[in-house]
C-alpha cells in the first residue's frame, strides 16, 4: 500500500532490488501481487500428501499474465530514455503487456505474431490497447530475428525479454513467493519458451538469498512442449509446433539463462506432450477452480509426470506458475466436444438433468 491506500506495483514495491527509476516515468498498472493458491486435488490425485504444491497465478496480472512485471520495467525505462515506440515479435502475451504499458504513457507500440498461431484473446488485447499488429508467414524465432534487427536501426525500444530490463522486473515472481512462503521452495516449475521467465526467476531466488531474505533456493524445473523442446534435445528446433502456442518456440533467446537455472540449482528442463498438457489444463480447471492458459498447463503436466517417478520428497514444498488465464484461449477452451445439453423451459425436465448421477 501507499499513503494513498492504493495498491501499487512492483517497480514502487521491490525498488530496492531493481535498477533506479526516475519516479516520473514509472508506468504502472499495479501490476504483480498475484496469490500463491494452494493446491487441493493435485496432492491427491498425485498421491503426495507429504507435499504442497502452490500455485503461483500470474493469470491474475492487468493483462492476464506474467509479461507486466517485465514491461512495467521496459516501458518505464524507454520512457526515461525519451524513446517515442516500442517493438515486439510475440506469440501473443508480450503483445498484449506491451500494448497496453506503451498505450498508457502514448508510445507507438509495433507489435509481430506468428500468423494464425496466436491465441485470440492475446490478438484482441493487442488490437484493442491500440498497438499496430503485423502477422508474420512465419514463427516466432523468424519474428524476434526480424524486429532485433529493425529496432537497432530504427532506434525503436526492443521489449522482448532480450531486454535486460524485462527480465529485472519478472524476476520480482520469484521475491513474492519467498515474501509469502517465508522461504524459497524445494521446487519450483514452469513452462518455458524463450527462456526468459526462467532465468529471471532464478535471479530473483540467489538475489534474495544473498539478500538475506531467504535460507534456501529451490531446484528449478522448466517444461517444455515436446514439439518445442531445443532445451531438452540440446539443439533449435527449425519447426516447433504444439497447441500450447505461447510457448512454440524453437530457438529461446535466453537459452543459456535456462541452462544455467537448471544446473545451478541441481533441477532439469523435460517436456510434456500435447496430450499431457490437455489433461492437465483440464485438471486445474475442472478440480482445482483455476483456469490458465495451456502453456502454463504444460507446467503442471511437468509436475505430474515427475511425481509419478518419485521425484518429489516427502515433506516438500512446490510452486507451479500458471504464467497466463485461461480466458486468454477461448478457442482451445472450447475444442473439447463438451456436450452442449438443451432444456425446456419446464422445472421436472431440468429436476431430472440435476438430479442425475453423472
Ligand atoms: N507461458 C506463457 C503463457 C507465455 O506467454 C510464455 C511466453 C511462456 C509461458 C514462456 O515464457 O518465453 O519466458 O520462457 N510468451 C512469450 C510471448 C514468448 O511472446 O508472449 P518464456
Amino acid at each position: 500500500m501507499n499513503m494513498t491506500g492504493k495498491k501499487i506495483g512492483i517497480i514502487e514495491r521491490y525498488q530496492n532490488f531493481l535498477p533506479p527509476v526516475d519516479p516520473t516515468c514509472i508506468i504502472s498498472l499495479n501490476e504483480g501481487n498475484t496469490p500463491l493458491i494452494l493446491a487441493e486435488a493435485l496432492p491427491k490425485y498425485l498421491g503426495l500428501s507429504g507435499v504442497k504444491i502452490y500455485y503461483k497465478f500470474e493469470g491474475l496480472n492487468p493483462t492476464g499474465s506474467f509479461k507486466d512485471r517485465g514491461m512495467t520495467m521496459a516501458v518505464s525505462k524507454a520512457v526515461e530514455q525519451k524513446a517515442t515506440s516500442v517493438i515486439c515479435a510475440s506469440t501473443g502475451n508480450t503483445s498484449a503487456s506491451a500494448a497496453a504499458y506503451a498505450s498508457r504513457c502514448g508510445l507507438r507500440c509495433f507489435v509481430l505474431i506468428p500468423e494464425g498461431k496466436i491465441a485470440k484473446g492475446k490478438l484482441l488485447q493487442a488490437y484493442r490497447y491500440g498497438a499496430k499488429v503485423m502477422m508474420v508467414k512465419g514463427n516466432f524465432d523468424q519474428a524476434l530475428q526480424l524486429v532485433k534487427e529493425v529496432a537497432s536501426a530504427e532506434n525503436i525500444v526492443l521489449v522482448n525479454s532480450v531486454n535486460p530490463y524485462r527480465i529485472e522486473g519478472q524476476k520480482t515472481a520469484a521475491f513474492e513467493v519467498v515474501d509469502d512462503l517465508g522461504d524459497a521452495p524445494d521446487y519450483h516449475a514452469l513452462p518455458v519458451g524463450n527462456a526468459g521467465n526462467i532465468t529471471a526467476y532464478w535471479k530473483g531466488y540467489t538475489e534474495y538469498k544473498k539478500h538475506g531474505k531467504s535460507w534456501m533456493l529451490p531446484k528449478m524445473i522448466g517444461i517444455q512442449a515436446a514439439g518445442a523442446a531445443p532445451l531438452v534435445i540440446g539443439k533449435p528446433v527449425e519447426n516447433p509446433e504444439t497447441e500450447a502456442t505461447a510457448i512454440r518456440i524453437g530457438n529461446p533467446a535466453s537459452w543459456k539463462g535456462a541452462i544455467a537455472a537448471r544446473d545451478e540449482s541441481g533441477g532439469l528442463i523435460d517436456s510434456v506432450t500435447d496430450e499431457e498438457i490437455r489433461f492437465a489444463y483440464r485438471f486445474i480447471a475442472e478440480r482445482e477452480g483455476v483456469f490458465a492458459e495451456p502453456a502454463s498447463a504444460a507446467a503442471v503436466a511437468g509436475v505430474m509426470k515427475l511425481a509419478k517417478t518419485g521425484y518429489f520428497k516427502e515433506g516438500s514444498r512446490v510452486v507451479i506458475t500458471l504464467t497466463g488465464s485461461g480466458l486468454k484461449d477461448p478457442d482451445y477452451a472450447l475444442n473439447f466436444q463438451d456436450e452442449l445439453t438443451v432444456v425446456k423451459i419446464d422445472a421436472r425436465a431440468l429436476s431430472k438433468i440435476v438430479s442425475a448421477k453423472t
